[in-house]
């Protein structure tokens, strides 16, 4: 089912959202070489908590997954995509590590969620990792800067698509942007490439989506590891990951996880 949002129920989800925005940028400043991924966990939970919201992801247990997600934050390390537990591994000069985080506040009747996403380099990083993070982030607001009433989620898809592609990376196809707000993944699918099999959507003032383009260096595939969370490149290849919350307006859109 596709809900549309009320209007007191975005302006918290404004709220949640600046909230979530700032402890992305905390992590993102304590995302440095010899910190590990549980030390960033951790620091994401202790921020959330502290505001009085709870981590969307920990306990969460989509359909496909046989176990409930172990930690509050995605913590995927170069060739890992998405969906990466946080873990001991520590982090070294020249990584890029995607960090996704959700969380949920309770200021009435009902959760409300939302869902964002960085990839950051650890210390200097190589050419190639930094054209695939402006790639991807660039893709990412050519998604969103087609969000208006009338517009459809194929036209997002396209120019993600297209951004994309132009650079000569791919787009991973398995994973889609999402409805969100009350719920961590809601309807409509959003994807990041353009495919007629796809149902496309209209987009109405109260929708908010979560826009989330993963993109490899090499192929479009990946596949999930043993741990039946984490996403890896078939290929090897390095993947990044942005991601943004956005509510439909009425004469366009308002991106809730931009500070
Ligand atoms: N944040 C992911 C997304 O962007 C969902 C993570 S679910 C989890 O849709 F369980 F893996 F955390
Ligand atoms: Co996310
Ligand atoms: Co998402």
């Amino acid at each position: 089912m596709i809900t549309t949002k009320t209007p007191e129920d975005i302006a918290s989800l404004r709220e949640a959202g600046q909230l979530l925005a700032r402890v992305l940028e905390a992590l993102a400043k304590a995302a440095r070489p010899g910190v590990t991924t549980r030390q960033l966990d951790q620091l994401a939970e202790q921020l959330i908590r502290e505001a009085g919201a709870k981590p969307a992801f920990l306990g969460y247990r989509p359909s496909h997954a046989g176990t409930p997600f172990p930690c509050t934050l995605c913590a995927s390390v170069n060739n890992e995509v998405v969906h990466a537990p946080a873990s001991d591994r520590v982090l070294k000069e020249g990584d890029i590590v995607g960090l996704d985080l959700g969380l949920a506040t309770k200021p009435r009747d009902r959760w409300l969620y939302v869902d964002a996403a960085r990839t950051v380099g650890i210390g200097g990083i190589t050419r190639t990792s930094r054209r695939l993070l402006t790639a991807t982030e660039e893709a990412l607001n050519l998604g969103i800067a087609e969000v208006e009433p009338g517009k459809r989620v194929s036209d997002i898809s396209r120019a993600i698509q297209r951004r994309v592609e132009a650079a000569g990376y791919s787009i991973v196809r398995q994973l889609v942007g999402h409805g969100v707000g009350y719920a961590v993944h809601e309807e409509p699918q959003v994807p990041n490439y353009f495919t007629p099999s796809h149902k496309d959507v209209v987009l109405k003032p109260g929708l908010v989506i979560a826009i989330e383009p993963m993109v490899n260096v090499g192929d479009w595939r990946v596949k999930t590891l043993p741990d039946g969370w984490t996403m890896v490149t078939e290929d090897g290849t390095l993947s990044a990951h942005f991601e943004h919350t956005v509510a439909v307006t009425e004469t366009g859109h308002e991106v809730l996880t931009r500070m």
